[in-house]
Formats: C-alpha cells, sequence, structure tokens
C-alpha cells in the first residue's frame, strides 16, 4: 500500500493545527517530522515540545527523522513526545543496535535511514532488525530540494532483498513528476513536503501520487 508522509518542515509553521488537519483530511497516512540538530546537518528545526503538542491534533502515523549526531540520546524523549516510529541515520555516531532496541523498547517502529552517498549494502544486516528503511533522494538538512534519480537503483535492491511487504522510505524531492518511478522501483512510503505543502490543492498531489500504485 502506498503511504504518503507530507513533511511539517514544508509547512506553515505558524499554524500547526490547520496545516496538520488539512494534510490528514487530504489523504495522507503519515506525518513526517524533520529533527535537525544543527550538528548532523547544517540546520535546526523543531524538538520534542512541538510533537508532543500536535500529538493530539490527529491520528496520522508520526513518522520522527532524526537527523542527529547521537541520535540515542533523543530517543527516549521523542518516543514519549508521541512518534509512532523513529528512524536515524547510519552515519549517526550512535550504535545501531543500541538506537534499535531503544526504539523497539517503547513498542513503536525502527527504521534506518541511509544518506545518497552511502552504499545500500554496507548496512544490510540491519534491515531485518527494522520496520523500515528511508533512502534519501537528497543530502539532508532542507526541504525543496532537486530529486536525485540516481538512489532509486538502492530501492530496487531493498526491495529486491525484503520481499513486498517490507516498508521502504524515500524522501526528497518527491512528488508527482517523479511518484510513477519511485513506486516503480519499489518505495512504498513517499516522504513530500513541498510538493503537498506547497500545493494549490494537496489533496490532488496526493492522489496523484497514489494512482501510480500497481
Ligand atoms: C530533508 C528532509 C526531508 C525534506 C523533504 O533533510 O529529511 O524530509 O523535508 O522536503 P521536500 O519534499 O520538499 O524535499
Ligand atoms: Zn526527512
Amino acid at each position: 500500500m502506498i503511504k504518503i508522509a507530507p513533511s511539517l518542515l514544508a509547512a506553515d509553521i505558524a499554524n500547526l493545527e490547520s496545516q496538520i488537519k488539512m494534510v490528514e483530511n487530504a489523504g495522507a497516512e503519515y506525518l513526517h517530522l524533520d529533527i535537525m540538530d544543527a550538528h548532523f546537518v547544517p540546520n535546526l528545526s523543531f524538538g520534542p515540545c512541538v510533537i508532543e503538542s500536535i500529538r493530539k491534533h490527529s491520528k496520522m502515523v508520526y513518522d520522527v527523522h532524526l537527523m542527529m549526531e547521537n541520535p540515542i540520546d533523543y530517543i527516549d524523549p521523542f518516543a514519549k513526545a508521541g512518534a509512532d516510529i523513529i528512524t536515524f541515520h547510519v552515519e549517526a555516531k550512535s550504535n545501531l543496535d543500541d538506537c534499535i532496541n531503544k526504539i523497539h523498547s517503547h513498542n513503536i517502529k525502527a527504521g534506518i535511514v541511509i544518506k545518497p552517498d552511502t552504499d545500500v549494502k554496507e548496512f544490510e544486516e540491519y534491515y531485518d532488525k527494522v520496520e523500515m528503511v528511508l533512502v534519501m533522494s537528497v543530502y539532508p538538512g532542507f526541504g525543496g530540494q532537486k530529486f536525485m534519480p540516481e538512489v532509486l537503483e538502492k530501492v530496487t535492491y531493498i526491495r529486491e532483498k525484503m520481499g513486498k511487504d517490507f516498508d521502504i522510505e524515500i524522501d526528497g524531492g518527491v512528488g508527482p513528476a517523479n511518484a510513477e518511478a519511485i513506486i516503480k522501483a519499489g518505495a512504498n512510503v513517499l516522504v513530500a513536503g513541498s510538493a503537498v505543502f506547497g500545493a494549490e490543492n494537496p489533496s490532488e498531489v496526493i492522489k496523484a501520487m497514489k494512482s501510480y500504485e500497481k
């Protein structure tokens, strides 16, 4: 099943409640929450207190993407704040097994994230330990960047290895123009920040991306 995950980073941050309700009503299943610490990426976004305050406003799956140097330090606060999934970068400084176990200790889903220049085979021993792999199609740190189609072969590699029921998320520069190729490559969770929050009609955009489901 194709799931759309609008990234809150692209929303009107001064009106979070109405923006969240708008994308939920437009058909999004996930809300993608980009957490940036100004160390792992050259940008700073928001912390657990924001997740805590928006949790009551939506039933969507809160998909927390930790772009942090030491993700292990923030798994508990984000899990307590209401995350349903926590993903963290394999390129960060924390031990992968410790992060995965800590996320699972909260009975929520764990995922690993790989940057465009990280070899898809380098961390394949972890695919069986998590519920989702997030393949970055931009270098992390900012919304509104150009999609990097060369990462699609990584998506296909993971899909062939993990089978049809495993969640593969793609993140960065995703929209109706590339959704067909992305879904054909094997991704089933599509993060879309500017494509959805910047759209005249977000439900049309979400419907268009889902229309490529096989
Ligand atoms: C980038 C973030 C992405 C980004 C997506 O570091 O992880 O989630 O916000 O935004 P768009 O869809 O506009 O590229
Ligand atoms: Zn993200």
